[in-house]
């Protein structure tokens, strides 16, 4: 049996930071903070921070702005954070109503009601809370009859769970599949961190598989092989989890939100992601040369410039490569599903494409997929 990825469908936030707006935040917040500390900066007791720069920011990210949930009190110097009121137990979570927004999109380009999906997979990098399942409450809203999980494997998630499904429908445990990825990535990055507070943004893409047999529509893209890698690394950690409440002197620690290294986390991932595609394409009988585009995962286009000149042996052009991270910034498991719900509507039937993620973990994701319809 094929398997079809038959829909895409996109949430995009209605607001929206530019860089500059970002940098005079942070700068502001940098400002008060050095004057607020002036006596002990001149004693040597505290040090003085720096500010950002919009510059920086373009030149080693290529991230220009980024689409957000909350952005009034996420540029509030006082308060550098996204506030969302808590809902009750009887409304739609936060996390998931923007699962269900993507997931009705994804649904309406796959031709597919309620009734023909048998299971929704929530895979993003942050779960709103520990259960019940945020996948069962998409379920829900949907009024899909069947089962529901959520799972995080950071940036890869949307690649881990696109074979999760795919392989689950070639067993024969469901006809077809959401796959989800809503990603509030502002409520774990640390804007008063100048090293990062640039990285992120929010978004949710879904993605529905089934048998190919039974596609309905344009834009159809049969799977012809999928591969997973992990490997452990502490140089992009997140050490928010239940158990910080049992040790209350570091629970608010800056480690209990995003953090990386950077340059480490460039270096080690390149030739691991690099290598993988091109071995996944030799496996398959493929090489680079038949690939129409690649949709990678949107961190930064530095790497992704670099992860293709490894792979095509040249600078990609914005088609082999399509960028929406300038647009976007960092979302995660969200970034390549996006690059591919935007970038493949002109591809023909026959053509080859990749869709590439990587990050936390280390883990990383290809999807080979082939036009069909
Ligand atoms: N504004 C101005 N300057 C800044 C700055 C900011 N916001 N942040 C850092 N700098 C400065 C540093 O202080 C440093 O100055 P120095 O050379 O005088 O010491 C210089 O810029 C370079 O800093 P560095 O952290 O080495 O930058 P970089 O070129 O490695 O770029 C990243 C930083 C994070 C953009 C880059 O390393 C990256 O994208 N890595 C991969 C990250 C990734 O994909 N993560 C996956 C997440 S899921």
């Amino acid at each position: 049996m094929g398997i079809a990825i038959s829909g895409t469908g996109l949430y995009t936030p209605a607001q929206s930071i530019s860089n500059e707006e970002l940098v005079e935040a942070f700068n502001a917040y940098v400002r008060k903070f050095n004057d607020q500390n002036k006596d002990a900066i001149a004693k040597g007791e505290v040090e003085a921070l720096q500010e950002s720069s919009v510059e920086f920011i373009e030149k080693a990210s290529g991230i220009k702005a980024r689409y957000v949930v909350e952005k009034e009190h996420t540029l509030d110097p006082d308060i550098m954070c996204p506030r969302f009121p808590e809902r009750s137990n009887d409304e739609l979570s936060i996390l998931a109503e923007m699962g269900v927004l993507a997931a009705r999109d994804a649904m309406k380009a796959a031709d597919k009601t309620a009734d023909d999906i048998d299971a929704v997979l929530v895979a993003c990098s942050n779960l709103q809370r520990a259960y019940p399942a945020i996948s069962i409450e998409v379920q829900d809203a949907l009024g899909i009859d069947g089962f529901g999980f959520d799972m995080n494997v950071a940036c890869s998630s949307a690649t881990f769970g696109i074979q999760a499904a795919a392989d689950m429908i070639s067993a024969g445990n469901a006809r077809s599949i959401l796959v989800v990825n809503p990603e509030i990535c502002t409520g774990h990055l640390n804007f008063r961190d100048r090293d990062s507070h640039f990285i992120f943004g929010d978004v949710a893409t879904a993605v529905v598989l089934e048998d190919e047999e039974v596609v309905k529509t344009r834009d159809s893209f049969k799977i012809l092989g999928t591969r997973l890698k992990t490997s452990f690394s502490n140089n992009i950690r997140n050490n928010f989890g239940f158990l910080n409440r049992t040790a209350p002197e570091t629970a608010g620690d800056k480690d209990k939100l995003f953090v990386q290294e950077g340059r480490k986390v460039f270096k080690e991932v390149v030739p691991l992601v690099s290598d993988m595609i091109v071995s996944h394409l030799e496996d398959l009988g493929k090489s680079a040369h038949d690939l129409k585009r690649m949709w990678l995962h949107q961190a930064n286009k530095n790497m992704n410039d670099l992860i293709s000149r490894k792979v095509l042996g040249h600078d990609p052009d914005k088609d082999q490569a399509p960028v929406i991270l300038d647009e976007y910034a960092n979302t995660s498991s969200a970034g390549s599903i996006i690059a591919f719900h935007k970038y493949k509507s002109d591809m023909g039937v026959g053509d080859l494409g990749l869709i590439c993620s990587f990050g936390a973990g280390y883990s990383a994701g290809t999807v080979v997929v082939e036009k069909i319809s």
